[in-house]
């Protein structure tokens, strides 16, 4: 059985427990990051307290990022939980107010803090062997997919869509131009090998993966243009992918049933994946 954190303490998954009144349960009023591990250690680590800090400070949240401290608790969660590869998961919520209330609580309120581990193999991956099969909808998230809240709803829905049209993942069009998968940052290879991806902007989460892929990407001398681009332009890109703190680089073969290049996972996101793994293991903490 895993030991989770649950507002201070280490305890036993099946005795953790939060208030009913968290906001984080009746108004999703809280966010989250998703910080992967490789060989017992954290990738990115700061990256994503970084991001966590900002979410925060977006929603107004009562919560001091103490990236020490938290860093001491990811370690003995991935101790504790014996985890040489897989995720930690961290939530801030804005707390529990002794009743539901759409008002803010008063500043007195203790913010929750909640993390737990997931093993998962990441290196290994049928999904990075065969690539994924994507079906896309329309994006009818709020106007704040920058901010990392835990109102995942709609993403989860999709999810659940685009496996019932027979594909692993789902990618979000608004105005005709994707903004990204349901819970990753999407990409297409032109036929100049120009990687293609939307600009950071409030219709996309600012992926830690993403800024180190494009940092890769440089290292191979490869151009990055950051835009946006419709399906249409998916569909005959040469090569397709995703990118996550849980997937790393995902190749797509597959968009709205038709075939990407020869339909098999391309190599430009094959390297980006070796060398990704490559870079962020050796800088791990
Ligand atoms: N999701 N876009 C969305 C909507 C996401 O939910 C995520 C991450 C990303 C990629 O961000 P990063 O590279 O920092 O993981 C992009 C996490 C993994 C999740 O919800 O499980």
């Amino acid at each position: 059985m895993r030991t989770v954190y649950v507002n201070g303490k280490y305890v036993p998954e099946n005795e953790a427990s939060v208030s009913i009144f968290d906001r984080a349960f009746l108004f999703a009023d809280a966010v989250y990051e998703v910080t992967s591990v490789l060989e017992g250690k954290l990738i990115d680590f700061h990256g994503h307290m970084t991001r966590l800090e900002r979410s925060i400070r977006e929603l107004g949240i009562n919560f001091t990022v103490d990236s020490d401290a938290l860093l001491a608790i990811h370690r003995e969660l991935i101790s504790k939980n014996n985890i040489t590869e897989g995720l930690v998961y961290l939530q801030v919520s804005r707390g529990a107010a002794s009743d539901r209330d759409f008002m803010f609580p008063a500043s007195d309120v203790e913010p929750g803090l909640v993390l737990f581990t997931q093993a998962k193999s990441l290196i290994k991956s049928a999904a990075a062997d065969r690539g994924l099969k994507v079906a896309s909808f329309p994006d009818q998230r709020w106007r704040r997919c920058d901010i990392k809240t835990v109102q995942l709803l709609y993403s989860s829905l999709v999810k659940n869509e685009a496996a019932k049209k027979g594909a692993d993942d789902a990618w979000l069009v608004l105005d005709g131009k994707v903004t990204e998968g349901s819970s990753n940052n999407a990409y297409i290879v032109d036929e100049n090998n120009t990687i293609i991806t939307r600009e950071l902007s409030n219709d996309i989460l600012h992926g830690i993966t993403r800024k180190a892929i494009l940092q890769c990407a440089a290292e191979l001398d490869l151009k990055v243009e950051e835009r946006a681009f419709t399906i249409a332009e998916a569909q005959k890109a040469k090569e397709a992918f995703i990118t996550s703190a849980s997937s790393f680089v995902y190749p797509v073969v597959e968009i709205d049933d038709v075939k990407i290049g020869e339909g098999t996972p391309g190599p430009i996101a094959k390297r980006l994946r070796e060398i990704y793994i490559e870079a962020n293991l050796a800088a791990a903490i």
